[in-house]
Parts: structure tokens; sequence; C-alpha cells
């Protein structure tokens, strides 16, 4: 009893010792001066300040067109990172502070405008662009229902040279190369169907220009398993008449579907974890979640960075669950992987889906 106690009370002591060896005072919160919010680690306060200008200004707390683009230059700005060859220092946000050469890629095309924003909320907030980039990411995904609450780590040095062109995948490129270039930056073939769930909350304006806002899934306001579902819908693997490069047809009305989610969705690689996503979202929100923390410090030292996570905002859950769109039946289902059968999913009730375009000016009302 006594040396239970007494072992009780040597952990409480080291455990207090180890919070105070990191700075950490965990016990409770801190009003953050300027702000309605609370901090455990008052070293965060800054960062509920640049949420608020964030939400307010750019993202407007909405899974909207911005929360989409902050999620993309995520991947844009960190995978411009190689472990064999001597170029990239990955989430550095080289991606802003090079602005003027690497937003002239072929493969950025329609990130200048989040660029723009987030360099104007770090300039604002003496952040990094590294960090701007991270953290609107995070805030962009929270603001999705259904979506994981990403970590946040703050503290990353400015780039000092931009990233070189080639390093982001694209849509007209095969199965063998992008995964190679993934490889290339230390992701594994799951890793990448990971970080693909983000496509669940996303849009193309650039791919064909005359379609702005036309999404990957019918429902790109929620971070759901769909994209995962309606990407193994029957389709064809080339471009036909009136379709762009890196575009295939999509088997729904107002829906884009890129040629590589096509091929990476029925690759004996990646169909399988493709798939088991559809009906598990835990699952899919914790590899999405890991391969994020992965791609949020590729080339940082994280023993300099401040696990700033506590200002992310909790994502609402999700209301609807995985289905096949309204019109479609499981006859619609293309089989690819060879293991184990597509899951059996219910149909939406209601006329044959038709998927309504991202309004561009999201939260302005227009
Ligand atoms: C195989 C790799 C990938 C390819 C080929 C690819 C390609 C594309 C393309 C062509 C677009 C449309 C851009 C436009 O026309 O406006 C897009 C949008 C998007 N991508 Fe990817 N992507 C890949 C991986 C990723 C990853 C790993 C992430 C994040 C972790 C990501 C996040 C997004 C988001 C959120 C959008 C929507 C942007 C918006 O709606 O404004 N993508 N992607
Ligand atoms: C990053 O660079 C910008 C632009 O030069 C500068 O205003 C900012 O102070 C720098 N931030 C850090 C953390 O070095
Ligand atoms: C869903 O994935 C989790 C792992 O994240 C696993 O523990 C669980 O068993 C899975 N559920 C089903 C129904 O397969």
């Amino acid at each position: 009893m006594v040396i239970k106690s007494l072992l009780g009370l040597l952990v409480v002591v080291f455990t207090l010792f180890l919070t105070s060896q990191a700075g950490v005072v965990s016990y409770r919160k801190t009003q953050c001066a300027g702000t309605v919010h609370k901090a455990f680690n008052p070293a965060c306060c800054k960062w509920f300040r640049v949420l608020d200008d964030l939400q307010t200004n750019v993202l407007h707390s909405t899974c909207g067109d911005a929360s989409h683009s902050a999620l993309r230059i995520v991947f844009h700005d960190a995978i411009g990172f190689s472990k064999t060859k001597k170029f990239g220092d990955g989430a550095d946000g080289s991606i802003i502070m090079f602005g003027e050469t690497e937003l002239e890629f072929a493969a950025n095309n329609g990130i200048d405008e989040i660029a723009g924003d987030l360099k104007r909320v770090a300039d604002t907030h003496g952040k990094s662009y590294g960090d701007i980039i991270q953290f609107a990411g995070a805030v962009g995904v929270a603001n999705c229902a259904g979506a994981p609450r990403l970590k946040f780590l703050a503290g990353r040095p400015n780039a000092t040279r931009p990233a070189s062109e080639g390093t982001v995948p694209e849509a007209f490129q095969s199965v063998d190369t992008i995964l190679a270039r993934m490889h290339d930056a230390g992701f594994s073939p799951d890793e990448l169907v990971a970080l693909l769930a983000s496509h669940t909350m996303a849009a193309a304006d650039k791919v064909d220009i005359t379609i702005p806002g036309t999404p990957f899934d019918s429902t790109p306001d929620s971070f759901d398993s769909q994209f995962f579902i309606e990407t193994r819908l029957k389709g064809v693997a080339f471009p036909g008449k009136g379709h762009k490069r890196g575009e295939v047809a999509s088997p729904l009305v107002g829906e884009m579907r890129l040629q590589s989610d096509f091929a990476l969705a029925r690759d004996h690689r990646t169909a399988c974890t493709w798939q088991s996503f559809i009906k598990n979202q835990t699952l899919m929100n914790q590899c999405f979640s890991y391969a994020m923390e992965k791609l949020s410090v590729l080339g940082q030292n994280t023993k300099h960075l401040l696990d700033c996570s506590e200002v992310i905002p909790h994502p609402e859950s999700l209301k609807t669950i995985p289905h096949l769109p309204a019109g479609k039946t499981m006859a619609d289902v293309e089989q690819a992987c060879a293991a184990t059968p597509f899951p059996k999913l219910p149909t939406a009730i209601g006329p044959a889906t038709i998927v309504k375009p991202v309004e561009s000016c999201d939260g302005d009302g227009n």
C-alpha cells in the first residue's frame, strides 16, 4: 500500500518534471489576450489570433473553395522534397517565399490565390510561410465535417531556396511515375492513397477552365469516403472527346474524374487500400492524419518545433453514411481488389445525382 502510493507519487513528480522541461503548463488554460480563446500552452496563444484572422478573412469557417485550396497548397509545398536528389526542402513555405518561381510551374496552376492570401496573413502575424501553410491546411481540413483534427507543429524557419519543377505529381502521369515520385519523397503507395482522402474535399478549376469548381466527388463540402466510392464506378481509362489532359469521363453528371485517381483506384498496388477506407471512416482518418503528419514536417527537424495542435478547431461529425449516389447500383461498381470484394452499399434515394460546382467565393454570400 505504502509502496504503491510512493510509486504513484514518483510517477506524478516525474511527469511534472517532464512537462516543465518541455515548458508546457498543462493543468490550467490561460486566457489568450485579444481573443475568446484559452490555451494550455501560452506560447500557442499567438496562433489563436492567426486562427481568427484566417477563419474570418480567408477560410470563412466553411469547407469551401478556400479550405480546399489550403489543403492543396500543403501538398504542393511539402512534396518539393527528395530523399535522393539535392533539391527542395519540404514543408518550408518555399511555394510562397519563391512564388515567382514555383507558382509558374504548370502543376501549381491555381495555387496563386491561396498563396497570396496566406502570405498576407503570415506577414501580418510575423509567421513563417512554412508554418502558415501547415496551419491553414489543418484548419481548412477541420472546417469539413467528418475530418480528423490534424496536428499542428509551429516553428519552421523560412525557406532559403525554391523547389525544383517536376516534384508535384500530375493527373496525366502513369501510376508508375506517380508512385516513384512519392517513393522518392518517402511515401509508400498506402500513404499516397491515405493522402488522397484529400480529394474528398476538392474541385478542379484549371483542368478544364470552362467548368471551374467541378468536384471530385458528390460531397466536396465534407470529409467522407464518397471520393473512394465514386472513383470506382465504371468508366473508361482514357480521355474522350471533350475531356482535357489528365481528365477521364466521370459517370456522374457534374463530377470531375482525374485520370490518376481513376488509375490509382484500380491499380493492384493501391486498389485494396483505396477500398478499405470506404466503410471505415476511423481507418481513413487515422491513415490520413498519420500521412499528413509526415507530410507537414518533411525536411524539418521536429525537435525545433512546438506542438500547438490545441489551436486546431474540432471538426463536426459526419451526418451521412457511405452510399452509392442516387441512380447507381452495385452493378455500376468496378471490382479491382483481388483479395476483397467491394463493400455492399445502399443507394441514395432520389433522381439521378447531379453534382453541383463549388462556388469560388464561399462565405461571401455569392
Ligand atoms: C497523385 C497525386 C495527385 C494528383 C495527380 C493531384 C492532382 C490534382 C489536380 C489536377 C487538382 C485540380 C486542380 C485544379 O484544376 O484546380 C487537384 C486538386 C486538389 N488536390 Fe490533388 N492531386 C494529387 C494529390 C493530392 C494530395 C496528396 C493532396 C493533399 C494532401 C491533394 C489535395 C488536393 C485538393 C484539396 C484539391 C482541391 C483544390 C480546390 O478545390 O481548390 N492532392 N489535385
Ligand atoms: C519570413 O520571411 C518574411 C518575408 O521576408 C519575413 O517577413 C518574416 O519575418 C520571416 N519569418 C521568419 C520566421 O523568419
Ligand atoms: C476500422 O479501422 C480500425 C482501425 O483504425 C479498426 O480497429 C477497426 O476494426 C476497423 N473496423 C472495421 C469494421 O473493420
